[in-house]
């Protein structure tokens, strides 16, 4: 049965752990599942969309908003993320979230902070070496909001095809009791995947976004037969370099699972990227 989501309303902020360990405590006594939907903030439809797929699966939707310092690069784009709270806020409203975790640096990484989840294999491809300690930034952000709330379910979008490999197996190996799902990457009508970084492309390199879905797509029909995936990578490359990505840095189909590199497709694949456009670097990823 589907649950009907509360209405909406006024969402709940809460601050600390204890505030939000008790609330899901409260909620699920009485009988009503919680779920959980991480995010940095500066929330767009694809956020939204995973909280609608929260609401469909449990009662109770807890979204955390947290701009994670450990997973941003020294030449990242930390201190100039977008931070819009009471925007945020009134989205949720809308769509009747039930309640925001919205944590300080501090509560998250107090003094003498020293653990941290890393998650071997899967984080060295793609992204992984462009972004050196990124994924064990996410995994260990992740980690610690799944075992503050212990929310019923955890919900992570497609978008970052890579992240909810990593936030899956780490949540399996840490026998984590939090159910993890995926959910399809939700696009703007010309197929560009919604990103809170979006909103730095200018005018024109707004219109030439798109280009990476279409190219990802081209990739996937070329594959899907299980010949080789070279031609069809050289070929994807060459059109976003002439579109004006620059630099491309990944153009690459790998193994749905285990994230692998894949000179031929048999089983379920994916085809993913990361390019620059100006100052902006996009990533998106398609199933084959
Ligand atoms: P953020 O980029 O804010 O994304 C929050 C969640 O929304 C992630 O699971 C992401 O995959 C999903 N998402 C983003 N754009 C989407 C789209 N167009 N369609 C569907 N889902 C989309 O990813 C993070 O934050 C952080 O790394 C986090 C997991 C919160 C850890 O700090």
């Amino acid at each position: 049965m589907t649950p009907s989501p509360s209405p909406p309303g006024p969402v709940l902020r809460l601050g600390d752990v204890a505030a939000l360990r008790a609330q899901v405590r409260a909620w699920r006594a009485a009988g009503e599942g919680v779920a959980l939907v991480p995010t940095m903030g500066a929330l767009h439809e694809g956020h939204l969309s995973l909280v609608r797929r929260a609401q469909a699966r449990c009662r109770r939707v807890v979204v955390s908003i947290f701009v994670n310092p450990t997973q941003f690069g020294p030449n990242e784009d930390f201190s100039r993320y977008p931070r819009v709270l009471e925007a945020d806020l009134a989205l949720l409203a809308e769509v009747g979230a039930d309640a925001a975790f919205l944590p300080e640096v501090a509560t998250m990484y107090p003094p003498g902070f020293a653990t941290t989840v890393t998650v071997a294999g899967l984080t060295e491809v793609l992204c992984g070496p462009l972004r050196p300690g990124h994924f064990a930034g996410v995994a260990t952000v992740v980690t610690k909001l799944l075992l503050q709330g212990l929310p019923d379910r955890a919900l992570f979008g497609e978008k970052d095809f890579q992240q909810l490999q990593v936030i899956r197996r780490a949540a399996r190996d840490l026998d984590i009791p939090v159910a993890i799902e995926g959910a399809p990457t939700f696009r703007e009508a010309d197929g560009l995947a919604m990103s809170s970084r979006n909103r730095y492309l200018s005018a024109e390199e707004r219109r030439v976004a798109p280009v990476m879905h279409a190219v990802l797509q081209q990739v996937a029909e070329a594959v899907r037969g299980g010949g080789e995936t070279a031609p069809a990578l050289a070929q994807g490359r060459a059109a976003l370099e002439a579109a004006g990505f620059s630099p491309v840095q990944y153009l690459s189909v790998n193994d749905a699972e285990s994230l692998a590199p894949l000179d031929r497709v048999e089983g379920p694949a994916r085809v993913l990227a990361a390019a620059y456009l100006g100052r902006t670097r996009l990533i998106d990823n398609v199933a084959v």
